[in-house]
């Protein structure tokens, strides 16, 4: 049996951090949402082992790669089963180490979807806590088009999606390592008040105007310091149209935000002349199913 399917992307609006905690991880807020740039993955149940193919020469094939560890986790959940073997081939178009979550919704993918090809039954809140096991962006890959991050980003407050927008995403062609982000972080310099609301309210009116006034992420500051070519990329993008532009999660991708589809295409045909960055023309999604199929959020919805 097979599956195939695809696994989104995703842009934090807002990120503010809180404090460091006992754990290692930071308290934050994170306003999360999907955009309209794919993996594609399938899915091949085999007798037993777990193999992986991709078209990406820097993408791990071992057991650090997110889907890989996925799928250790459900036999690992379930070890009495000895027939709990898949296939699992990537086609990455996500940039890794992007700040994109690209190989958290590889993860999210194979979670979903070995549930259904090895018929685990698995439901929702398990799901949910098996994603969470394998990194902070994982369980909202399987949760909601858009969503508020609490704690260290796993604990998750739907949102009613605001109305579909374009968002230019710019990607400088190198990764930057999230834990050196969080590493070099200097809480003291971080603001006080609260942002996420504010852009919470631009965002549940698709004020885009506003909310890209309003876009915020803790982090970058730390990624600008070491990187200044981000600040450059968001002054283009701002030049070209953007209501806001800000780096997403650690980095290292830029994003710009529009609220007409001509300007957005405009600035990432007049980006892509740079010749060194990478750019990508999406827009928000506002539904799990545009890119689930349907047996893969069937699973039961409450504690079995
Ligand atoms: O959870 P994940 O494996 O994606 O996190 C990668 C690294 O990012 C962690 O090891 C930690 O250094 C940092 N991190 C953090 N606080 C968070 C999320 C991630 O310090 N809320």
């Amino acid at each position: 049996m097979k599956l195939a399917f695809r696994t989104p992307a995703k842009i934090n609006l807002g990120l503010q951090v809180f404090r460091k905690r006992e754990d290692g991880y930071h308290e934050l807020e994170t306003l999360l949402q999907m955009v309209s740039l794919y993996d594609d993955m399938e899915l091949e149940s085999r007798p037993q082992g777990i193999e992986l193919e991709c078209d990406v020469a820097e993408i791990p094939r071992d057991g650090s790669n997110l889907a890989i560890k996925a799928a250790r986790l459900l036999q690992k959940t379930y070890p009495d089963r000895r027939d709990l073997g898949a296939r699992i081939r990537l086609t990455k178009r996500i940039p890794a180490g992007g700040g994109l979550g690209g190989g958290s919704g590889n993860a999210a993918g194979a979670l979903l979807g070995l549930n259904v090809l090895w018929d685990l039954g698995l439901d929702r809140e398990k799901l949910l806590s098996l994603a969470a096991q394998l990194g902070s962006d994982v369980p909202f890959f399987l949760f909601a088009a858009s969503a508020l991050g609490r704690g260290r980003g796993e604990r998750l407050y739907p949102l009613q999606p605001a109305k579909k927008f374009n968002v230019v995403l710019v990607n400088p062609r190198f990764p930057i390592a999230t834990s050196w982000v969080y590493g070099s972080l200097k809480l003291e310099l971080t603001k006080r008040e609260n942002n996420i609301s504010i852009l919470r309210q631009f965002y549940s009116k698709s004020d885009v105007a506003r909310l890209g006034a309003h876009l915020h992420n803790d982090l970058e500051p730390v990624v600008l310091q070491g990187y200044p070519v981000i600040q450059v990329i968001k002054d283009r993008l701002r030049s070209l149209g953007a209501k806001g532009s800000l780096l997403s999660g650690s980095g290292s991708t830029v994003f710009g935000v529009f609220d007409d589809p001509g300007v957005a295409e405009n600035a990432c045909s007049q980006l892509s002349k740079q010749g060194n960055w990478d750019l990508f023309f999406t827009e928000t999604i506002d539904n799990l199913a545009e890119f689930f199929p349907e047996e893969m959020l069937n699973y039961p919805q409450f504690g079995a």
